[in-house]
């Protein structure tokens, strides 16, 4: 198949920005993608989106069909107006899932049904039944449906999986994981949909970490206590917005998790993130640690053009950036744009093995390679990262009653969370 998807993103908010939109534009170069349409809401974000000079001078002659239209009052909601865009899709092209945590579940199914395949951000969803209903409407309907969890092609978390697997650490046994995000997140869009009802500093970023535990070491998660503490946003709403979780695994490790939405604007971060993995071998131990937040670049700038209006940052070169390449313009680099890519290509493949053959045969043929996807395990499915909903529902359990153990139980067909007994 040498045709591009033509794909629709649903959110046109932060990380359709920073990452998304960018990373689509470079794969329309390589026409893996054909043309972009990007729904947000209302106009207002997406006359943001198309007045971004980053994005304009990194892809000159780019653009995206923005619905609602420019031209439409930048507040007026058009809250189902993504169904419409759904339906009138060609069949088998790709839907990027770009809106806030809660809707995933409704519009990734939505897309679905409308014949589509899907990549979508983190959390795939905040309910293992939602992931499982997804994996068996897609499965039914041979589309791939992809979980962007970007860390996954960090090369760092890359070759630690391998040398993990190669026995070189020993298994692991404690250790901690953390990642707080700028304390400019509070003025944002968040102060909408970050609620204590809805989600926490673990549901939205921790999962990042769960999520690569369990990528490195294959061990799945059996117990998470979570407490929180409550904050509000500049307009008033409360949320968590910070939390700090405990996470048992299936072979009695333990995992320290902070997470939260405050590191200092103008200290050097831009946000704090790494990993450590304490691990035993027979009369020694071994030890995984990646700092995520200084990779070993910093930069001081004349003016406080750093995030947060800061002058000396720890700049990583390692997630995304836009850098100077043989083409027009910039092209992206970094473990960011390696899993959009591989998500966009993962699709292809699927569509590629059915093409051309009556319905049955093309659904087996796409059977065969989704079924390969989920058991390589690199690219995230909702098959290979059904634990992250299981640590986000027993997470969530657990922070609305202030830190109770709750277990995930693996016992017959439906894995399920519910407060620790005994
Ligand atoms: N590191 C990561 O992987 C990472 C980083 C940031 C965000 N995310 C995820 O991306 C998602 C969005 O986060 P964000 O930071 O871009 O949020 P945001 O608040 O900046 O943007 C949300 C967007 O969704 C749009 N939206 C809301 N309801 C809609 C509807 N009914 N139809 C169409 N559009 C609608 C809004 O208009 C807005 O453009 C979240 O699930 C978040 O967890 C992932």
């Amino acid at each position: 198949m040498n045709r591009g998807l033509s794909t629709l993103v649903v959110g046109g908010g932060m990380i359709t920005a920073d990452l998304i939109l960018p990373s689509l534009y470079h794969l329309q170069r390589r026409e893996a993608v054909a043309d972009i349409t990007v729904c947000a809401l209302s106009s207002g974000p997406l006359r943001e989106l198309d007045a971004d000079t980053e994005i304009r001078g990194a892809f000159p002659g780019s653009g995206f069909t923005a619905r609602p239209a420019l031209s439409e009052p930048p507040d007026a909601p058009r809250p189902g107006l993504y169904r419409e865009l759904i339906a009138g899709m060609k069949p088998r092209q790709l839907v990027v899932v770009a809106v806030p945590d809660t809707l995933h579940h409704t519009v990734v199914m939505e897309a679905l049904r409308g014949d589509q395949n899907v990549l979508c951000v983190k959390p795939l969803v905040l309910a293992h039944a939602h992931a499982r209903e997804i994996e068996t409407e897609a499965r039914k309907r041979g589309l791939f449906v992809g979980v962007e969890y970007h860390k996954r092609f960090d090369r760092r978390s890359l070759v630690a999986r391998r040398a993990y697997r190669q026995g070189r650490f020993g298994e692991f046994v404690c250790g901690e994981a953390k990642l707080t995000e700028p304390y400019s997140y509070r003025n944002s869009n968040f102060q909408n949909w970050f609620t204590v009802e809805a989600t926490d500093p673990f549901t939205y970023i921790g999962c990042h970490y769960i999520d690569l535990v369990h990528f490195i070491t294959g061990l799945r998660p059996v117990e998470v206590s979570l407490a929180g503490v409550r904050r509000r946003f500049p307009n008033g709403t409360e949320g968590f917005l910070w939390s700090l979780g405990r996470v048992r695994w299936e072979n009695g490790a333990l995992l320290g998790v902070t997470n939260g939405l405050g590191y200092p604007d103008l200290a050097a971060g831009s946000n704090d993130q790494g990993l450590l993995l304490y691990c035993e071998g027979e009369g020694k131990t071994g030890m995984i640690r990646h700092d995520d937040q200084d990779r070993g670049v910093s930069y001081a700038y004349l003016e406080g053009i750093g995030p947060g209006g800061s002058h000396f940052n720890f700049v990583s070169p390692d997630f995304f950036r836009l850098v100077p390449w043989e083409g027009e313009g910039l092209r992206p680099v970094g473990y960011g744009f390696d899993s959009i890519a591989a998500i966009v290509e993962t699709v292809r493949r699927v569509e590629r093995a059915g093409e051309g053959m009556p319905d049955a045969e093309a659904r087996a043929a796409r059977g065969r390679v989704l079924h390969d996807v989920d058991e390589e395990g690199i690219v995230a499915t909702p098959a290979n990262s059904g634990i992250n909903e299981l640590a986000i529902e027993a997470a969530r359990m657990s922070i609305l009653s202030d830190g109770l153990p709750v277990s995930i139980l693996y016992d017959g067909d439906t894995p399920r969370v519910r407060p620790r007994q005994g």
